[in-house]
């Protein structure tokens, strides 16, 4: 039996930093109401380690109103302008672990929303990185995640400049194939990819993996949208994959007749269920 790991498998640079954000407050607040805006990452056991800590999960705007103390922590993915507004208003002391190249697309899109564009976001509406994006740009904002609505995508206004701007977690090849039928429209278009490299790498390394090996598992939360997607890449290559959150999903019994088994993980799953998961198949075979 070979175990093939990816490197780029586990926490990237963002939610490291987010992770840290929290046990270092933490640390400097002990006695303080510390509170996360929406989960920190998507990952069950890193939450359910922070709530040990005294750490509570706000999962709502009407939740954040009632709070009139202690710290709130801005998660990786980032929030919508309003929510920075209402802690300024309410005079509570936030600290932003947004991840830097997502207050990066922030930016963009509050410039250039300022500047008139109407802003494109290639991404899935519900996620909320996309959610916090589009909270940065004004009224003027379509969001686009299938060819159905890079098709159907019109503006009255010719003229009017179009910024065009990606989830950081989305699939290049697909982000490529709808910015393709945007572009074609003939609009004054401006196309910046900003989906991240960790994602980007993470997604080949994975894919190339999962086309020699005989099954590959996927570590990450059910609800991590770059675990989805890991997901969907290597099943396209490789038929036997399967997604787990934990080592207690994996049925080792789907693994008895094959001889090369890869891994990889999303980019909130904690290196400790990785590990767990590599040292028990090694051990299992
Ligand atoms: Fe940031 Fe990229 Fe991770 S955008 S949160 S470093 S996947």
């Amino acid at each position: 039996m070979k175990i093939e790991l990816a490197k780029t498998a586990g926490f990237c640079f963002g939610v490291k930093r987010a992770v840290e954000t929290v046990y270092e407050q933490i640390r400097l607040h002990e006695g303080e109401k510390i509170y996360t805006y929406g989960p920190i990452i998507h990952n069950e056991e890193v939450i359910k380690d922070m709530r040990r800590h005294g750490v509570e999960v706000l999962e709502t705007e009407e939740e954040l109103d009632r709070i009139n103390e202690g710290i709130v922590i801005i998660r990786s993915h980032g929030v919508p302008k309003p929510v920075c507004d209402r802690l300024d208003q309410k005079g509570i002391a936030y600290v932003d672990a947004t991840c830097p190249f997502v207050k990066k697309i922030h930016n963009i899109v509050r410039e250039e929303s300022g500047r008139g564009a109407h802003i494109i976001i290639i991404g899935n509406s519900a996620h909320p990185e996309v959610e916090g994006i589009r909270g940065w740009a004004g009224y003027n904002v379509t969001v686009i995640e299938n060819a159905q609505e890079a098709e159907g995508f019109i503006i009255e206004d010719r003229e009017c400049r179009i910024c065009v701007v990606a989830q950081t977690t989305f699939n290049y090849n697909k982000f490529k194939d709808l910015v393709e039928i945007i572009v074609k429209k003939g609009y004054d278009i401006i196309v910046l990819n900003t989906i991240c490299n960790a994602t980007k790498e993470r997604q080949e390394e994975a894919r190339d993996i999962a086309d020699r090996v005989e099954a590959m598992l996927v570590i990450g939360d059910r609800r991590s949208s770059n675990t989805q997607k890991l997901f969907e890449i290597c099943s396209d290559a490789c038929k036997d994959t399967y997604y787990i959150q934990t080592l207690d999903d994996l049925d080792m019994n789907q693994l008895r007749s094959v001889e090369t088994v890869g891994i990889t993980a999303g980019a909130s799953t904690p290196n400790k269920i990785i590990e767990e998961v590599q040292n028990n198949v090694g051990i299992n075979f």
